[in-house]
């Protein structure tokens, strides 16, 4: 349970985002992130952006010159805690800061527009997950006096000109984004609206970022888009139009595959894992690529939402129940030791008890190693919101969750023990939340283990003995560095 927990705190509690400060920088911004690693990530573009502006980072609202909230709409929850937030910068800008300007970052400024304006006094600033480059024009626009909107979505913006500053890091561990948008039409889903029509970035740049975090010491990657599988570089544009691509531009476009295979080939001692699979994107080249690189972690998110036909149906998800066990037989046939994690919606429109239990059922098959699951919620402008009724009653929806988060945590259990008594390679990432002496740190699998610190540093890989586990974390001992430091 903490574990899950912690998952969907992380997912909704918002941030200071804090970098090292430059001396020649005068402004103060007080950046704050909610919602994916996508939009931590379009925040460390955000950070790179106003950084050539003057503005360094700050986590004391109170002295903050511009305050930016990066925004989640995913669920309506996500949107509440932001309107919340809203409140508490008005307070602090009536009783402390009168000359604070606050504007809204991400998929919620897509989404409502300039009726951000209207419905928010506070906001000055309204800017879309695809105009982050205007901010400086934007931000002359409300010096001036004016509130400034920019929400136009964009064909081809992959920030892949822009080096991310890195914000609340550990120095070890690092996100690339690869892909935006999502062309895929998830009926209850808000993002294809709110960030676009998919596109991918020119690997060249993405290699290019690789090595800059290698020449940091970073040590481990993770790639980013909503629908990595479908990451396909041409030469630039939306992937709806490769159709209309040169013969030349075909036989030469790069797909996922072959990126993963790029970056684990020219950074062999750099870690990779990517996020997020969509199953019905996925081809086994990739899990072969996998199979063949040491450095690619064995952990797929392999989001699946439901084990219903008739709601993967209504969903709008491109494969039938059946369809996704093959693939997750599949890919236990390549990779064995392969750890899988779920995104499971319960209570979408129309769901019957017997959806419900094929639901259950297809955990049980899969004894998934981590979970991320979540009640259905309503999103104005997606297609289940326009044309299908939300009809399981708000108590079903909350006792299909629970049952669903106890079977998880019953398999999270099941696989964490299947580590005990190994020695397995873990990389160290910072220390543990309970007890400073520990370092915690995360093997391939992507499970945590906690362990005494020693004299072990942060960014190492070691050796450790696993000895025990609970659900969520396990416990060992180190015996010594791995081979790949
Ligand atoms: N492809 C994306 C999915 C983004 S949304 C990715 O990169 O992860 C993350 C998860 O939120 C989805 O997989 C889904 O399980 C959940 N979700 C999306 N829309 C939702 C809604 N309207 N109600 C409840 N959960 C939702
Ligand atoms: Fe959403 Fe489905 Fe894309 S969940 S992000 S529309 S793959």
């Amino acid at each position: 349970m903490e574990h899950l927990e912690k998952i969907i705190d992380d997912k909704i509690q918002g941030k200071a985002l804090v970098t090292e400060n430059k001396k020649d920088n005068t402004k103060k911004l007080f950046i704050e992130s909610y919602g994916c690693q996508m939009n931590m990530n379009d925040s460390e573009i955000v950070a790179a952006i106003l950084d050539k502006e003057g503005y360094n980072t700050t986590q004391i609202l109170e002295e903050a010159d511009l305050v930016l909230v990066n925004t989640c709409s995913i669920r309506e929850k996500a949107e509440t805690t932001v309107r919340k937030r809203l409140q508490k910068y008005n307070r602090v800008k009536q009783e402390s800061n009168k000359n604070m300007k606050v504007g809204v970052l991400g998929c919620m400024a897509e989404r409502l527009k300039e009726k951000f304006l209207e419905e928010e006094k506070i906001v000055d600033l309204v800017v879309g997950p695809d105009a982050y480059k205007d901010l400086p024009n934007l931000l002359e626009e409300v010096h001036e006096g004016r509130d400034a909107v920019n929400v136009i979505l964009s064909k081809d913006e992959t920030y892949g000109d822009i080096s991310p500053v890195r914000l609340n890091t550990n120095g070890v561990t690092a996100f690339v984004s690869i892909t935006r948008g999502c062309d895929n039409m998830c009926t209850f889903c808000v993002v294809p609206f709110t960030r676009g029509r998919e596109r991918s970035r020119d690997p060249k740049s993405i290699l290019e970022e690789i090595q800059s975090m290698v020449d940091k010491n970073y040590k481990e990657i993770t790639l980013l888009g909503q629908n990595v599988d479908s990451y396909l570089w041409f030469g630039g544009g939306l992937k709806k139009d490769f159709k209309k691509a040169t013969e030349m531009q075909k036989a030469t476009a790069i797909g996922f595959a072959e990126l993963l295979n790029m970056c684990a080939e020219n950074f062999p001692k750099t870690r990779f894992r990517f996020s997020t699979s969509n199953p019905q994107d996925m081809h086994l080249d990739v899990i072969h690529v996998m199979a063949k690189h040491k450095n690619i972690c064995k952990y797929l998110h392999l989001p699946v939402q439901s084990g219903s036909n008739a709601m993967l149906k209504a969903m709008n998800r491109q494969h039938t129940r059946e369809e996704y066990m093959e693939l997750v037989d599949n890919i236990f046939k390549i990779v064995p030791e392969m750890s899988l994690s779920q995104d499971m919606i319960v209570g979408f429109c129309g769901e019957t008890e017997q959806d419900h239990k094929d639901t259950l059922e297809l955990m049980e098959y899969v004894k998934y190693d981590f979970g991320f699951m979540f009640s259905y919620s309503e999103r104005p402008g997606t297609l289940a919101g326009n044309k299908m009724e939300d009809d399981v009653p708000f108590e079903v929806k909350k006792r299909r969750l629970q049952e669903i988060i106890d079977l998880q945590q019953e398999h999270a259990l099941y696989r964490t023990q299947q580590h005990l008594g190994k020695t397995e390679e873990f990389l160290i990432e910072g220390t543990s939340k309970k007890n400073p002496n520990e370092w915690k740190g995360r093997n391939t699998q992507n499970t945590v283990a906690v362990f005494a610190k020693g004299d072990y540093k942060l960014g190492d890989f070691v050796m450790v003995k696993v000895e025990d586990c609970t659900s969520a974390t396990l416990k060992g001992t180190v015996i010594g560095y791995s081979d790949n430091n």
